[in-house]
């Protein structure tokens, strides 16, 4: 059995942006994001088209360190393309999104797709999402205005902003819709379960289909959650894998009992890459999230109705792991056109 998302409900309109009023930055070079063919359309905002132009100064912008108050700290700091855009091995990050330092970095794989950002799913766009890291305490820490007028004043952010926007002028509304355009960019679908599900030539093992089977199979259960295309349901589940939650996760936001240590399913793309795991950071190996699912969880009141004992055996564990590990798509991560412009590009002789 392979899988077909063609036939998955993705509910999402596709509007491309094909105008060519420079003014709301729609021109002048149409640019859509690279789509694997099955995969759905990238849902992209009427009024935020994708164009080249727009790509590279948001390229620009989520690389520059001129965000942070000292400097210090780029989008791309957090979000490192090598790690699937997630913080290369911290737990949580230095500096953080909204609370007080608790929160593990998540990867940007397919970020387009999802409706819902962090991990309590509180904000509902790229473009209102860019904004909580800036003005921040503990992450950017910097005045809106003091970004502006350090672009403004920047040798080669104005003629950038130009091209992308038909004038000079730098404002929040650029800032964030360019940002937000380049996250729309980052779709990763070619790891070797990809090019085996579109029946291409592929690497895959026969442990990793093992796994496969064992992942969308009512033995180990994880489709439930983790299905469609992007390995998730797009929904908030307790996986019960604390005891007791520090950070009330849902909870926050809807203040109903039955939401504490609820958390958006997170994709599963890429996810060798983006350890340690959970909203927190609490868990350092997918051995060790697997085999909190086989014991059935940690016992949490408000555990999802899935989360039971599974009686895998050391074998499935391992095969799942190889699954897992099959999720990594290379020419993702090795991207150039992702990949940090301020940093010097090796020649490669
Ligand atoms: C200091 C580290 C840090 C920096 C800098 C940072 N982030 Fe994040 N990012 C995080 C953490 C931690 C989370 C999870 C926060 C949460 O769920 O409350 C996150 C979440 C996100 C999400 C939501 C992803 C999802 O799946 O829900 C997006 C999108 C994002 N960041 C983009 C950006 C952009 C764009 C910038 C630059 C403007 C940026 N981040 C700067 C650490 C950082
Ligand atoms: C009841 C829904 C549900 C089921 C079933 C489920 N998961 Fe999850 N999974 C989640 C949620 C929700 C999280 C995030 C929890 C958190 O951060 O506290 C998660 C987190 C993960 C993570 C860590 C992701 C990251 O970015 O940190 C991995 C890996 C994972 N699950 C794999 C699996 C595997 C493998 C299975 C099957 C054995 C499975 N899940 C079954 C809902 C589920």
């Amino acid at each position: 059995m392979k899988l077909n998302w063609f036939l998955l409900p993705v509910g999402m309109l596709f509007l491309a942006g094909c105008g060519v009023d420079v003014e709301d930055g729609s021109g002048p070079t149409p640019h859509p994001p690279d789509v694997p063919r099955d995969f759905p359309a990238v849902p992209i905002p009427a009024d935020n088209p994708m164009t080249r132009e727009k790509f590279e100064l948001g390229r620009r912008l989520f690389y520059d360190r001129k965000f942070s108050a000292d400097q210090s700290v780029s989008c791309g700091s957090c979000h490192q393309q090598a790690n699937g855009f997630a913080d290369g091995g911290n737990a949580v990050s230095k500096g953080f999104h909204g609370l007080t330092g608790k929160r593990n970095a998540p990867g940007l794989s397919n970020v387009a797709y999802q409706p819902f950002l962090l991990w309590e799913g509180g904000v509902e766009s790229l473009e209102k999402q860019v904004l909580a890291p800036i003005v921040n305490p503990v992450e950017f820490n910097i005045h809106t205005d003091t970004l502006m007028m350090r672009l403004a004043m920047d040798p080669v952010y104005p003629a950038l902003f130009e091209k992308a926007w038909g004038s000079k002028d730098v404002t929040m509304e650029r800032i964030t819709k360019s940002i937000s355009a380049f996250e729309r960019y980052l779709i990763t679908g070619n790891s070797e379960f990809d090019k085996w599900n579109r029946s291409e030539p592929n690497t895959l093992s026969t442990e990793a289909k093992r796994g496969f089977d064992l992942f969308f199979g009512e033995t180990a259960d994880c489709f439930h959650c983790h299905g469609g295309f992007n390995f998730t349901d797009q929904n908030f589940h307790n996986n019960s894998n604390a005891p007791v939650y520090e950070d009330a996760g849902r909870y926050l936001l809807t203040s109903r009992d039955s939401d504490i240590g609820k958390f958006k399913t997170p994709t599963l793309r890429n996810i060798a890459l983006t350890a340690p795991y959970m909203h927190n950071g609490s868990y350092q190996t997918l051995e060790e999230v697997i085999r909190n699912y086989n014991a059935g969880g940690k016992g949490h009141p408000n555990a999802d109705i899935l989360m039971r004992p599974l009686g895998l055996s050391e074998r499935d564990i391992s095969d799942l792991i190889q699954f897992l590990n099959s999720l990594t798509d290379t020419s993702f991560i090795r991207n150039p056109e992702f990949s940090d412009p301020f940093k010097p590009v090796a020649t490669g002789n």
